[in-house]
């Protein structure tokens, strides 16, 4: 048998990133920094590196942020291109809307575009392959499945899908990546909203086509809340977590960790000031004597005033905080 590895992705990157206002009031979920880079870097890079040759971005909300960045791919040795939703078409719909653009054959590789990895995707790649599978999910397991899709499953089949449920069966849940057929995909209804999750998962279940499942608990995290981006930030640059994307930034010269901080070369920090971990400090960031910054992003160019203290907050590029200033959990210069 021929194997046929997926060499195409969609990248869903077209929510609203509601939970993170006021950060994704100017800036899509998907394009906010983690760990020095923009969120959907980390996942570009990750797929690049299990042979993926061509992706499309599924956008809607702020879709003309991400061309700019990532332009046609050819710096992230990965074919780029975009399908923008006008109005959002859902998980379904919007795969469906940038399938279109696909050149390669096969089966295709979607990525939600909120979620931190580690997994397998080879290993997953092969369970679909070897199974003859029409959609393998990866699944994972948390200690509170009401706020994700969550499964019943045999061996290795999806036996049930439910999307937010308030007493879930297991604490199995959907973990945002899958591999799809393509005749799957094509019988995606086009040109109307539909979930994958909560439409074309449960169908596929009643149809009884061959939905399979591929457990991996490494490590995994939905960047959907102000405290999960932090503890994205905290655990890539402490190495908990682990980005392809980040070891090339830490092999660069730009930033320097400074035990479990990010702090770029050419900010300036007075000698009595104090970065404890999970802190990132961009280029061109001005902080004074006396700071204490614990846990918090500071944006590009942003000037933190004599002995103020921040702790688990954002500051957005070419903020002022004024001398003395004391936060904690709060959010600066994200003006909408
Ligand atoms: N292009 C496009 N169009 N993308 C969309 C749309 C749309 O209409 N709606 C959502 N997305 C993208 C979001 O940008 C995000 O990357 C991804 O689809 C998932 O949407 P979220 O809004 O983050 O969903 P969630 O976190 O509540 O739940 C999803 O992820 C969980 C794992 O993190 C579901 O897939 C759950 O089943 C899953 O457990
Ligand atoms: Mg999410």
């Amino acid at each position: 048998m021929v194997i046929q590895k997926p060499k195409s992705a969609i990248l869903l990157v077209g929510g609203l990133g509601t939970r993170l206002h006021p950060l994704t009031l100017q800036t899509p979920k998907p394009m906010l920094s983690v760990a020095g880079i923009p969120f959907t870097e980390h996942q570009i890079v990750k797929a690049r590196a299990a042979g993926i040759k061509e992706i499309v971005l599924a956008t809607s909300y702020l879709a003309e942020v991400f061309e700019p960045y990532f332009g046609n791919g050819e710096r992230f040795g990965i074919e780029i291109s975009y399908a923008v939703e006008e109005s959002a078409l859902g998980t379904g719909g919007a795969i469906a809307n940038a399938a279109a653009l696909l050149q390669s054959d096969g089966p295709v590789v979607i990525f939600n575009g909120d979620v931190l990895s580690s997994h397998d995707l080879h290993a997953q790649m092969e369970l679909h392959a070897s199974q003859n599978a029409d959609v393998t999910l990866h699944l994972t397991t948390v200690p509170d499945a009401r706020a994700y899709g969550v499964v019943e499953m045999d061996d290795v089949r999806i036996l049930t899908f439910n999307e937010k449920m308030e007493n879930p069966p297991t604490n199995i849940i959907n973990a945002g990546c899958y591999i799809f057929n393509r005749e799957v995909i094509a019988a995606i209804p086009p040109g109307r909203v539909v979930s994958v999750e909560r439409e074309t998962f449960p169908e596929l279940i009643a149809s009884h086509a061959n939905l399979l499942g591929y457990v991996d608990s490494s490590y995994w995290l939905d960047i959907g809340t102000p405290a999960a981006l932090l503890q994205a930030n905290r655990d890539l640059i402490s190495a908990v977590a682990y980005s392809d994307a980040f070891s090339h930034l830490m092999e660069g010269s730009e930033f320097t960790r400074v035990g479990s901080a990010l702090i770029a070369h050419d900010a300036q920090i007075d000698p009595s000031a104090i970065i404890r971990a999970g802190s990132l400090i961009s280029r061109g960031v001005k902080v004074h004597s006396g700071v204490v910054i614990d846990g918090s992003v500071i944006g590009e160019s942003a000037q933190i005033g004599e002995g103020a203290r921040l702790k688990e907050s954002f500051v957005a590029a070419g903020t002022k905080i004024p001398n003395g200033f004391i936060a904690e959990s709060e959010f600066f210069g994200f003006s909408d």
